[in-house]
């Protein structure tokens, strides 16, 4: 697969590496061109800028920011239609960290469909914005056997390829439904990450006791 990614970070480095050591092609767009040069030497990507990654992936993962969502889609030339037909992967957070709140857009909707109605035709999939970056560096991301689940959601066009990819990495995707389903996905970002910043056990936040262990105890 043809993979453009939009951001020169710690989560392009994680999944970018885990997506090339599968043997797709990768080309790093960035705004600070020396970083992006520098990254994609690292890991064995191809370095251009971010309107050269829009063009060049079927897949593109936005990972920036979120204070530089909208000028780094704008540079991608999205709103021109450079994501038309393609799968836009957005894995960011939207979180204020002055205080760890969600933000949100107009009448709640989430920051997956932002993205959505600043790139008309992609196919945006919400997916990767669950766990840390030092997750997606495993290999493969598994605790104690299981391998990690990954929530995905976004339009049927674009899971596709997000399944390929959640596979890829050695980690099992899970289908929560459309686009408007990202909401859910985002709020629930917020408690992970103030778990996490907490110092919290994230896995005894999330360990749940399954339906046969509770159908069995009184
Ligand atoms: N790090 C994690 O563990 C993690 C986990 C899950 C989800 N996420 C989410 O994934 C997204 C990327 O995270 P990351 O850790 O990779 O971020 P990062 O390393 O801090 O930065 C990613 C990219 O954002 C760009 N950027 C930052 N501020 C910008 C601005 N004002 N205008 C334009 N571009 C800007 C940076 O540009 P430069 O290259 O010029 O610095 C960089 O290329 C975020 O939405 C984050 O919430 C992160």
């Amino acid at each position: 697969m043809k993979i453009g990614v939009l951001g020169a970070g710690m989560m392009t480095e994680a999944l970018a590496a885990g997506w090339i050591r599968a043997g797709h092609d990768v080309l790093i767009g960035g705004r600070t061109p020396d970083k992006t040069a520098d990254l994609a030497k690292r890991i064995g990507a191809r370095a251009g800028t971010l309107r050269e990654a829009a063009e060049f992936g079927d897949v593109v993962l936005l990972a920036v920011r979120l204070e530089g969502l909208e000028k780094t889609l704008r540079a991608a030339g999205a709103p021109q239609g450079t994501l038309a037909g393609k799968t836009v992967i957005d894995c960011g957070n939207a979180v204020d960290v002055s205080d760890f709140s969600q933000i949100t857009y107009e009448n709640g909707t989430s920051m997956a469909e932002e993205i959505a109605r600043l790139s008309p035709g992609a196919h945006v999939v919400k997916a990767f914005n669950q766990a840390h970056a030092s997750v997606w560096r495993m290999q493969p991301p598994a605790f104690d056997g299981r391998p990690l689940t990954v929530p995905m959601a976004g339009d049927e066009a674009g899971k596709t390829a997000a399944r390929t990819l959640i596979t890829d990495l050695g980690a099992t995707p899970l289908d929560t439904g459309d686009l408007t389903q990202a909401r859910h996905l985002e709020a629930m970002a917020i408690i992970v990450i103030r778990l996490l910043f907490s110092g919290h056990d994230l896995l005894s936040a999330f360990t749940f006791t399954g339906p046969a262990e509770a159908s069995t105890s009184s």
